[in-house]
């Protein structure tokens, strides 16, 4: 079963405000990318890597991404046509371990066309309908998850998926969401919060600190 690693690192990290594409920053010594990167590369046969446009002529497992994130994974899945099983996983997200993606693969092996990543919610979820910001309910929390990348996929299920239009590309909060809508099964498979994405500066902090007690040979979670 070929299974290629599609790591996207093509958006502009706008909320770093780093004054850098935000893959590209430094994070714990290398570019926030390389660590997951590695993770990826210890699971994957092969990974492709989607980039910001002038900095994809380092290397062949380089594509040119798209204005909208899922279709910075299309382009990067275009590339690897040999692709069975897809590890899509945000750049942005330096904590992943092999372990998780690893964990995601066994889950769809049960037969679903995605398995994704997702931690349970802790906080006490509101949904508004208005401007004002008027409560229309309180969600069981309990059946709340808040995902996260590595999202595995039949590659077939996904690139069926993403063979949309630019706006229905732009709508999508993630993958899973479009093998949803397209009428795929999906699964979360339950991950560790820290897990966490890299938006803002504390956030860089925070994945900093994690990264350098790892290597000074903190426990790794699952
Ligand atoms: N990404 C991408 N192509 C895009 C947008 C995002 O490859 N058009 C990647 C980012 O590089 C990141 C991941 O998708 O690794 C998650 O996106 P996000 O955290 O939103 O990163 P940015 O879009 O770079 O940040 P911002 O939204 O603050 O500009
Ligand atoms: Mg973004």
């Amino acid at each position: 079963m070929a299974v290629v690693g599609l790591l996207v690192a093509a958006g502009s990290g706008e909320r770093l405000g780093a004054g850098a594409p935000k893959a590209f920053v430094p994070c714990a010594g290398r570019p926030l990318f390389e660590w997951s990167l590695d993770v990826l590369s210890e699971v994957c046969d092969r990974v492709m890597i989607a980039v910001p446009p002038g900095l994809d002529g380092e290397g062949s497992d380089r594509v040119v991404g798209h204005a909208a994130r899922s279709g910075s994974v299309r382009a990067a899945l275009a590339a690897a046509p040999e692709a069975e099983q897809a590890v899509v996983h945000d750049a942005a997200r330096p904590l992943v371990t092999a372990a998780l993606v690893e964990r995601c693969l066994a889950a769809l092996a049960g037969g679903w066309d995605g398995a994704v990543a997702a931690a349970r919610a802790t906080d006490t979820l509101k949904e508004t309908g208005r401007e004002d910001g008027a409560v229309v309910r309180t969600l069981p929390r309990e059946r709340m998850w808040v995902v996260q990348t590595p999202q595995v996929f039949r590659a077939e299920a996904l690139r069926r998926a993403l063979d949309v239009d630019d706006a229905a590309l732009a709508r999508a909060s993630d993958d899973a969401a479009l093998v949803e809508a397209a009428g795929g099964t999906v699964r979360v498979v339950e991950a560790p919060a820290d897990n966490l994405k890299v938006t803002t500066a504390l956030d860089l902090r925070i994945a900093e600190t994690v990264l350098r007690e790892r290597g000074e040979g903190g426990e790794r979670p699952c």
